[in-house]
């Protein structure tokens, strides 16, 4: 190796023998390494500390702080270790070559020191060093990449959310008017206003579940609780499909609970559960089929269920449907509005309620979906007084 190519790497030598010091140091030099010395350890890791050493020649036998103790100090130390250390022991030393080497030693060369090999063996060491330099840039290289890579990202999210928060008002606008118009609009043009009215309010929904997953899942989406009586939310939820399921001819029917269903949530956000719920029954139901909801108080809360006589969902897929774009079965028709939100956010918001949501198989073999809400603390009082009488 020329004089050229070692310019660049940086050894020490570190021994409390000032001969054995020299005697190194003159062979590293005149090989063309730059060269520091030290005679004890602790000056050694102060060093090593200041400028990192590509490789260390340390002998093992020194008073106080030992050669071994030396070498874990350097690689347990992120910054030196993947300097190299190359041992000096005394000749015929086994028992230390081992330790040494489980110490962290890359190699070891016994004294007396023979020229030719011992710098053959640092060249070979001063490569593995190189190596390893290589492997230390390609690895934060792609650290930074990937740091780079997760902002894009982040603003790619941030860019949609915002696109998409913006799409919220005008379309608040266009189902206001077409909610106005509705009303005034003659017999024959009324189911095509109904129509669009219904379409845009399904857009406004699914503009509202991806916020709303987006603010669930980042901890961000803040539920104004209040006291929410859970069949007048369902009653309303029902309204809101009407149009969808009078025009597939299916008929919605509740079973209204014996009991008070008063739970502490967000309402708009449950209604929109709910919503999500009928709207799914209703769209895989057959033609003249029934959705069956249904309300009730459990010892575990207050459960509301919806079901239909669709074809079901198999069991394989009961927990996929929860994720986020799960669709089953894209139909054969190929073009669907449906993004497969609905599901994703209702699992994120029953929880967020502290509740629960799964999907079962329907009494008519159809999917039926329940969900289980705490009720509220007035009502859950009023429970157990009544149990206690
Ligand atoms: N009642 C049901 N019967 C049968 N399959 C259902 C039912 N509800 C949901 N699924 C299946 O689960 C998938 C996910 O439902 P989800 O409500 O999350 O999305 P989507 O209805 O496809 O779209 P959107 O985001 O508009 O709600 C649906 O695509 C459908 O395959
Ligand atoms: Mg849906």
């Amino acid at each position: 190796m020329s004089a050229e190519n070692t310019r660049q790497f940086d050894l020490l030598v570190v021994d409390d023998d000032p001969r054995n010091v020299k005697l190194l140091e003159g062979y590293l030099q005149n090989a063309g390494y730059r060269v520091r010395c030290a005679n004890d350890g602790p000056t050694a890791l102060a060093l090593a500390q200041e400028l990192v050493p590509d490789l260390v020649l340390l002998d093992v036998m020194m008073s106080g702080m030992n050669g071994l103790e030396v070498c874990r100090e350097l690689k347990a130390n992120p910054r030196t270790r993947l300097s190299q250390v190359m041992l000096v022991t005394a000749l015929g030393d086994e028992p230390h070559h081992i330790l040494g080497l489980d110490h962290g030693a890359d190699d070891y060369v016994a004294k007396p020191v023979r020229r030719n090999s011992f710098l053959a063996k640092v060249r070979s060491l001063l490569r593995v060093r190189g190596l390893l330099l290589e492997l230390e840039d390609a690895r934060s290289q792609l650290a930074e990449r990937n740091g780079e890579l997760e902002e894009l990202q982040a603003l790619k999210e941030t860019l949609s959310q915002t696109l998409v928060h913006d799409l919220k008002n005008p379309l608040t606008a266009v189902v206001g008017s077409l909610d106005l118009l509705e009303r005034r609009v003659d017999e024959v043009n009324q189911p095509l206003v109904s129509r669009c009215r219904t379409s845009a309010s399904r857009i406004q929904h699914m503009i509202m579940d991806l916020l709303d997953i987006a603010g669930l899942e980042h901890g961000r989406l803040t539920l104004h609780r209040e006291n929410v009586d859970a069949l007048e939310l369902l009653q309303k939820a029902i309204d809101d499909v009407e149009y969808a399921a009078q025009s597939r001819k299916v008929q919605v029917e509740i079973t209204p609970p014996e009991d008070d269903c008063s739970l502490e949530g967000d309402s708009s956000v449950l209604r929109r559960v709910m919503d999500n719920l009928l709207t799914n029954a209703v769209e895989h139901s057959p033609s003249e089929g029934v959705v069956t909801v249904s309300l009730g108080m459990r010892e575990e809360g207050i459960e509301v269920s919806v079901a239909d006589e669709g074809p079901g969902i198999p069991e394989e897929h009961r927990e996929q449907v929860f994720e986020k774009f799960a669709r089953l079965n894209l139909r054969e028709s190929g073009v669907s509005a449906n993004r497969g939100l609905g599901l994703t956010f209702c699992r994120l918001a029953v929880e967020a309620h502290g509740g629960v949501i799964w999907v079962e198989t329907a009494p008519s073999g159809g999917a039926m979906f329940r969900a289980l809400l705490p009720a509220s603390e007035a009502v859950e009082a009023a429970e157990s007084a009544e149990a206690a009488r």
